[in-house]
């Protein structure tokens, strides 16, 4: 086991925070990860670094997550089922998709991370939510070293939530997942307000999948920070579910309050909105602060500290509570 000391995991998280790893080790097989397991219990998992943020060194053998490659498990007119392997970069399988022919996840285009976290958070944006494909997902347990197989009930998924959010946390490694996508009558969606618009910009009526895509990767461009460019882990909050009660009161006095129908009794907000609201968009403070496009997303210019990002965070979150009565949940694995 090649084992090396004194990493720097500025390169491996999209936060670009300098943090060291005392012990690091890249792991790209599940035997490999196994003959690991034997010996060390006591990991720190790194796989695409999209969701966290570091604030201090690591102490804990730091194991990337560097299992790569795409098996197709079964086909018929209509679906092909694929394992893919933990590590395979997250956009490049979804254009790799779309090369295929192969529907479901176009409009999930330029997420970061990898595909073995995409379940964790079961990642979503313009109406589509990761769930919708996934078929299995396959884990280490680490207690018992023994490969175990989730079925999509099983993952118990929810907005940005998921068994590995919760009773699973810490308990296993995820090491492939399973997908069903569509090779013909495609379910497109298009009707999520942002993709329609930038459709209709570029007359097209009729789209496939690589539109689709475009037109996603467009909106992304146009309003969220490149991470190879400024450092950031996408939505640093989810967005609030808030009661109809409190949502009455609010926008009777913030008409322009937007909103998004959960239930008879639930409401969500765009936290984004909140934000801005509350003065913070595009609010620089040295080396960190929120981005100019998009109040959702904290960044880091170069040389923040995870603790000041995560310390502007709490501020926020303390500022939007005062104002709306609304508390802000942060989304992010934050690394204390
Ligand atoms: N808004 C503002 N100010 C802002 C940002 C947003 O007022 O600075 C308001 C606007 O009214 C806008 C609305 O929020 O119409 C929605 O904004 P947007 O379409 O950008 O989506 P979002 O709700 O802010 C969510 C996801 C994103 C995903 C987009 C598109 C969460 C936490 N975030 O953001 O996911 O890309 O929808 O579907 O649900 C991520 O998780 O990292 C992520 C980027």
């Amino acid at each position: 086991m090649n084992i090396q000391e004194n990493i720097s995991l500025k390169k491996y998280n999209t936060f670009g925070v300098n943090v060291n790893a005392k012990r690091f080790i890249s792991v790209d097989s599940v035997y490999k990860l196994q003959q690991l397991l034997k010996d060390e219990k006591d990991l720190f998992l790194l796989s695409g670094g999209s969701n966290m943020l570091l604030t201090k060194n690591i102490e804990k053998l730091v194991v990337h997550l560097n299992i790569k490659g795409i098996s197709i498990d079964k086909e018929d007119d209509n679906f092909v089922y694929l394992t893919v392997n933990a590590g395979e970069n997250w956009h490049e399988f979804v254009l790799w998709s779309i090369e295929q022919g192969y529907g479901g996840i176009e409009n999930l285009s330029l997420i970061p991370g990898n595909v073995g976290t995409c379940p964790i958070q079961n990642i979503g944006a313009y109406g589509v939510e990761v769930k919708d494909t996934i078929t299995k997902v396959e884990a280490i347990e680490i207690e018992t070293n023994k490969l175990v197989s989730f079925s999509n009930e099983d993952c118990a998924f929810g907005y940005r939530n998921s068994v590995f959010k919760n009773d699973a946390k810490g308990k296993y490694i995820i090491t492939s997942v399973g997908f069903q996508l569509s090779k013909s009558k495609h379910k497109l969606n298009t009707s999520y307000g942002a993709i329609e618009k930038e459709l209709s910009k570029r007359n097209i009526q009729n789209p496939s999948l690589k539109d689709i895509s475009d037109a996603v990767i467009a909106i992304r461009q146009s309003k969220l920070p490149d991470p190879n460019e400024i450092g950031n882990s996408g939505s640093f909050f989810k967005n609030p579910i808030i009661s109809i009660e409190l949502f009455h009161e609010l926008k009777s006095k913030y008409p322009t309050l937007p909103s998004y129908p959960v239930s008879d009794s639930e409401v969500k907000i765009p936290a984004g909105w909140l934000i801005e609201q509350s003065g913070f968009k595009g609010k620089r403070f040295g080396e960190y602060g929120v981005h100019e496009k998009q109040a959702l997303v904290l960044v880091n210019y170069g040389n923040a500290n995870g603790e000041e990002i995560y310390q502007l965070a709490q501020h926020i979150q303390n500022t939007v509570k005062e104002n709306f009565k609304i508390g802000l949940e942060i989304e992010v694995n934050i690394i204390r």
